[in-house]
């Protein structure tokens, strides 16, 4: 099984990297991680990294200081040295360029402790208290260059109790983190979620281009009813039509092949029954007449 390469973008504690780092190490994971990258050299991430044999790298965001374009191509020419499919941010504390982001475009996403669209930014559990909202929760949603503000590709909510403490929120939305996160990342692997053109696209299959689109498609687990996932594209997955009008439609190689093949096959075919009806042909008019 071919597996989507990941690069995981850190600049702390690691807890989402950990959790893709367990997930990865499940032989039918349909991804691995090929590097770790922290924009800070002290960050607990890059210990979880070497502990799991993962090359850990830093670029050092203070090194570059107000330079956010040379940062920003270091920080591209040390992910295009791993070849990485999907760049994942977990705790990746600087906001991307648009340049940045068009290189890898359609390629990166993040995961954030609120239901967005509510509580973008920092400090979301004490804001989701001082709201008085009833729920609360996390999201993994395209990178774009507007804070928090991609397209979600998954959610995951829970009710907040009259004891709730921001402490004890952030807790137990870390844990749904760490499962929506691993979640995401195994739909993109599978195809079974596109991002195209910064959209999220529901219920493809393997005929679009998606991130890779070789994979052996597996009945999608999102249903989960603590899954607050975008309802609109989870509940009625997207038509095939709608998708196509959505998408490339761009013939992935593997399709092209099988099609060049069943041409060839057609044509010999073609010629064997020609070949066939001339020799009975002149069977008939040599032996019958
Ligand atoms: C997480 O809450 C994540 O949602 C946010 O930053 C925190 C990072 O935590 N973007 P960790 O470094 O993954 O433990």
């Amino acid at each position: 099984m071919k597996k989507l390469r990941l690069a995981v973008l850190i600049s702390g504690r690691g807890s989402n990297l950990q959790a893709l780092i367990d997930a990865c190490k499940m032989p039918d994971f349909p991804a691995e991680i090929v590097a770790v990258i922290s924009n800070r050299p002290d960050a607990l991430g890059l210990e979880r990294a070497s502990e799991a044999g993962i090359s850990a790298m830093i670029v050092d965001s203070d090194y570059f200081k107000s330079d956010k374009a040379g940062f920003e191509d270091s920080l591209i020419r040390t992910l295009e040295g791993f070849g990485a499919d999907l760049i994942c941010l977990a705790g990746f504390m600087k906001i991307l360029s648009s340049r940045f982001l068009d290189h890898f475009k359609d390629r990166v996403i993040n995961i954030h402790p609120s239901l967005l669209p509510k509580h973008k930014g920092l400090n979301t559990h004490e804001r989701a208290l001082k709201a008085g909202d009833k729920t609360h929760g996390c999201s993994v949603h395209v990178v774009t260059p507007g804070m928090d503000e991609g397209e979600i590709i998954l959610q995951r909510a829970l009710d907040i109790l009259p004891d709730d403490t921001a402490d004890s929120l952030a807790l137990r939305v870390l844990e749904l983190e760490h499962e929506a996160y691993v979640q995401a990342v195994r739909h993109i692997a599978q195809n079974d979620v596109i991002i195209h053109n910064g959209q999220v696209v529901w219920g493809q299959v393997n005929a679009f281009e998606g991130i890779r689109a070789a994979q052996p498609r597996q009945t999608p687990s999102h249903t989960n009813s603590q899954d607050n996932n975008n309802h609109q594209n989870d509940n009625h997955p997207m038509t095939m039509e709608n998708a196509m009008s959505q998408t490339n439609n761009k013939a992935t190689p593997e399709a092209e092949e099988e099609s060049r093949n069943m041409w060839v096959y057609f044509t010999k075919l073609s010629t064997y029954a020609a070949a066939a009806a001339i020799a009975i042909l002149v069977f008939l008019a040599l032996f019958v007449a």
